[in-house]
């Protein structure tokens, strides 16, 4: 456990670092730095804080945490914005069709990008493979499902879509920082993710574009924004802009990058494997208990870093749950998540969980009225 790297909340167990990572005690430290050369430096710090390299420098670091080269990694936007840019980049490669696969059970928010910029064919997960064909011009997937936290093989299918000539578009959001990964032993051509789930990167922490250097010379971005011209300063009348740094479009969210940076420092590849094995033995212990008193549990056969429910009454068993000091959400209409992240929760905890939710689940605890009053955020 790194769990004294964490900031917890007091007398609860957070099983919600699939949504939102706790903070790292270094996060705030970080933040405040931001605030005291903002403070005395102003407009210098861009230089002498060396503010304007931050998409760069946490690109590099995810670079080494995905398995990418550092040119091919850069740190912008949000997690969707970087999937339009890449999706319209992977598009415009292509000289054929207009049509992007994807799976009908994939994230809502990409199936929205994706149907706003071509005609979406939509497949359930176990029929891929026979779809894969010379009509699709982009496979866009998320390597770990949000609902069911199973885990598509992400090597296989981009070998299998480039013997057709397919280019892929991956969504990382719920794999980087719990599931190992190398994207370029995977032949990814293009991803995506965001940085505020498993690598605590804080609320609204920038997501990274990964694009594989095959792509630099060719690829365009949709949005060619001053901080990606090659020279920003320069404010030259013709957009000039090289490698992954086409998909940067403007000025940095500073704060968010340096809470990020910090956070970061708590992961390398080591951390990842480590916490991914325990992961793994954490959610079987998770699972067969569940079954044991008859919840509706996912037990994909690859898993990420939840466990997830179903339950009719999902909602009010997510607040009874919260309520008996086990944070984890619920997401419409019936699914509940636990995140199992070894990394600030230990077996004791998962087996304290198993024994509230039995309890729960013994006792209809969840038909108390307290339990069913909808909150804005779940
Ligand atoms: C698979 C996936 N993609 C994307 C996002 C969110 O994207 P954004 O950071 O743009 O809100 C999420 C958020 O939960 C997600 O689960």
């Amino acid at each position: 456990m790194l769990a004294d790297k964490f900031i917890l909340p007091e007398c609860k167990v957070y099983m919600c670092g699939h949504s939102l990572g706790p903070s790292t005690k270094a996060t705030a430290a970080a933040v405040n730095t931001v605030l005291q050369d903002f403070a005395l430096h102003g407009v210098s710090s861009w230089n002498k804080s060396g503010w304007i390299d931050l998409p760069f420098i946490l690109g590099e670091k995810i670079a080494e945490l995905v398995g990418a080269n550092p040119d091919e990694v850069v740190v912008c936007d949000s997690t969707v914005v970087n999937l339009f840019k890449v999706l319209k980049a992977a598009m415009s490669l292509q000289s054929r069709g207009n049509i992007i696969l994807t799976t009908n059970n994939n994230f809502p928010a990409d199936l929205y990008i994706a149907e706003g910029i071509a005609e979406v064919k939509y497949v359930r997960d176990n029929e891929l493979y026979q779809n894969i064909d010379d009509t699709v011009a982009v496979l866009m997937l998320t390597h770990v499902n949000y609902r069911d936290s199973s885990v598509l093989a992400m090597k296989d299918i981009n070998e299998y879509a480039h013997q057709h000539g397919i280019l892929t578009v991956w969504d990382l959001s719920h794999s980087i920082g719990i599931v190992p990964l190398n994207l370029e032993n995977s032949s990814v051509d293009f991803a995506v993710g965001c940085t505020y789930k498993y690598l605590s990167g804080g609320p609204g922490s920038p997501a990274f574009i990964y694009a594989n250097r095959k792509h630099h010379v060719l690829m365009q971005s949709a949005i060619q924004g001053w901080m990606g011209h090659d020279r920003p300063l320069a404010f030259e009348s013709e957009y000039a802009s090289s490698g992954v740094r086409k998909f940067i479009s403007g000025t940095p969210a500073i704060l968010s990058m340096k809470a990020l940076e910090a956070a970061l420092e708590v992961f390398d590849k080591e951390v990842i494997d480590k916490a991914y094995s325990i992961t793994k033995k954490y959610s079987i212990i998770l699972i067969k208990s569940m079954k044991d008193f008859g919840m509706e549990v996912y037990a994909p056969q690859n898993r990420g870093g939840h466990v997830a429910f179903t339950h009719k009454h999902g909602y009010a068993f997510s607040r009874a749950l919260i309520d008996a000091g086990f944070i984890c959400d619920y997401r419409a209409p019936d699914l509940v998540r636990l995140c199992v992240n070894p990394l600030y929760i230990s077996l004791d905890d998962i087996e304290a969980c198993i024994e509230q939710m039995r309890f729960i689940m013994e006792n209809a605890w969840y038909l108390k009225s307290e339990y069913n009053q909808m909150q804005k955020v779940t």
